[in-house]
């Protein structure tokens, strides 16, 4: 039976694979001096290396003519032609559309979507400069300066992220806090400390049924009225942001207080949406612009690159490769900022609620193994806990570091510390340490020849382990922006590789459905008919650790 173009270009590439089997990385430079120039791409200031990866120049020409044959080009043409690329929910995805820098139409239905996309900017510009200024009095005149944003997932992480990426940015005397879980400890945490004259409680949940955010908003607006009493005006201390405007004012959300946001946007990629309303007030609205500017700008390196020098694409076809061809199926985000503290949790989102799938867009099963496991932390903490699992483990993961070459905090010399930490781990993995440099090493330092013996075996580093490096100048709102879309295009890119759609999260249901039964159960309800007996035993134990 004749083969697909895809597959017989990506029999080529194992071959390729095969051939590299068993020579080690630091090799590939040794017999190729212009190997990190010719696996480093650049664009827009922005710089990657992929030369560390397990690839040579070939297997990325290749990988991207797989990625031209799986229909990258009319994938990205559907994407920013607002064709339904959502098909399980027969929607376009149409988050750049929010971060226009022209007023250009988007149709969607034959309707133009830019007006009301101007439309809630101009609402959240008029709440972010009214807050900034002083100038938004809560129930008793005084000015609103705090921010309790409540929402989970896509309603939480980006929003969350970017407010602590941009904090040198925050207005003076604006505070904003966040409040995801339903653990009654983290609402109980943040209110205690604040004036609720002084409280603006933004309702965040796209859907306006996700039950954590719901219960919280129900328990913080009651925390308003207990202390501005019963009868308080309420409507300058809680906006909703939300897609269904009909559930936000059954909840009793005044009209003008209601930001709407679209079906034509998923939740893991709204942060550019009235979501990001906390950003707007806290950094302040030219930064918010600046924000979409930067993703804007991405926009456009990603729908005009060809696919060799485009970087979610590349950034896709890296981790393609290492699930699909080298099995390698972690990776691990390292962001060498604690301005980026947050962006691994944010990215993990983006990747994996988007590709975290195993039926292809048509239905049948995706022959191809899709997103890897997607984690991490900010260097150089990390360095402190799993990079030892990194350097010395015995199951392998990919590493990407992301690294601002600037920090707006000015110390050179610490900063020079963060960076030579930055390239110097990546060497160490590619590099390694073997038992006769460690034994050396030791003996040149006059250990004893018997402790070399017993210590050396422990401090022999294998390395041939593999990294990507993504410099930029640093982080502002622009050079964000620029790096969120940068994600939310590789995690775009990927799905078109393994066929999956992208888009949707059907997974997310069935959990959220038998928790309704549990609750009911531990509410003092019969036990949920279909329960497992261990769920069955879990429910008694806690029934029985409440009695005492
Ligand atoms: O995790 C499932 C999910 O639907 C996410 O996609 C979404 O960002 C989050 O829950 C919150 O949903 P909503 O904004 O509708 O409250």
């Amino acid at each position: 039976m004749a083969i697909s173009l895809t597959q017989s270009i990506w029999n080529e590439l194992l071959l390729k694979r095969d051939a590299l089997a068993g020579k080690p990385l630091a090799a590939l430079f040794a017999q190729d001096p212009q190997r990190f120039a010719g696996l480093s791409r650049s664009a827009d200031d922005l710089l990657l290396d992929l030369s560390k990866q397990r690839l040579t120049r070939e297997i990325v020409i290749g990988l991207c003519a797989f990625a031209e044959a799986s229909g990258f080009g009319p994938a990205r043409e559907r994407l920013f032609g607002a064709k339904v690329v959502n098909a399980s929910e027969d929607r376009p995805a149409l988050h750049w559309a929010l971060r226009l820098q022209h007023d250009r139409p988007v149709l969607v239905g034959g309707v133009d979507v830019v007006p009301a996309i101007r439309a809630v900017q101009a609402r959240m510009r008029g709440i972010a400069d009214a807050i900034g200024a002083g100038d938004w009095p809560g129930a008793r005149g005084t000015p609103i300066d705090t921010v309790v944003h409540l929402g989970i997932g896509g309603s939480d992480l980006g929003p969350r992220m970017a407010v602590h990426a941009l904090a040198e940015d925050r207005v003076a005397g604006i505070a904003v806090h966040f409040v995801s879980n339903v653990d009654p400890a983290q609402l109980g945490r943040v209110l205690p400390g604040l004036d609720p004259a002084r409280t603006l409680l933004i309702v965040c949940s796209k859907s306006f049924r996700t039950p954590e955010t719901l219960a919280n908003a129900q328990a913080a607006r009651d925390w308003l009225r207990e202390r501005l009493g019963a009868d308080a005006d309420l409507s300058r201390h809680i906006v909703a942001v939300t897609a269904n405007v009909p559930a936000a004012r059954a909840f009793g959300i005044a009209e003008d207080n209601i930001l709407p946001m679209w079906d034509w946007v998923g939740g893991r990629f709204s942060l550019w949406s009235a979501v990001g309303l906390p950003v707007a007030i806290a950094a302040g609205w030219e930064r918010f612009a600046e924000l979409l500017a930067g993703a804007a700008r991405m926009d456009a390196h990603f729908a005009t690159a060809p696919a060799t020098g485009n970087l979610p694409l590349l950034l896709a076809l890296i981790d393609f490769w290492n699930v699909n061809a080298l099995k390698v199926t972690q990776r691990v985000t390292a962001p060498y900022s604690s301005a980026l503290d947050l962006f691994a949790l944010y990215v993990q989102q983006v990747e994996m609620e988007s590709n975290g799938k195993s039926v292809a867009a048509d239905g049948g099963a995706t022959p191809w193994i899709t997103t890897p496991g997607v984690w991490g932390a900010a260097g150089t903490d990390s360095q402190h806990s799993f990079f030892q699992w990194l350097h010395q483990g015995n199951i392998a993961a990919n590493v990407e570091l992301i690294v601002p070459v600037a920090s707006r905090h000015g110390d050179r010399a610490r900063q020079d510390i963060l960076l030579a930490n930055a390239l110097a781990q990546a060497q160490a993995l590619l590099a390694g340490r073997t038992r006769e440099d460690v034994e050396a090493e030791m003996l040149a330092q006059g250990a004893d020849p018997a402790i070399v013996e017993r210590v050396a075996p422990h401090r022999v580093f294998g390395g041939d382990r593999t990294s990507t490096m993504l410099l930029l100048p640093g982080v502002n709102a622009f050079r964000l922006g620029q790096l969120c879309a940068l994600y939310e295009h590789k995690a775009f890119c990927f799905g078109v590789l393994a066929g999956i759609n992208s888009f949707d999260q059907w997974g997310v249901e069935l959990g959220k459905t038998l928790a309704v039964g549990v609750e009911a159960a531990l509410a003092g309800g019969a036990l949920p008919p279909d329960a497992d007996g261990s769920t069955v035993g879990l429910i008694e134990a806690i029934r029985a650790m409440r009695a005492v």
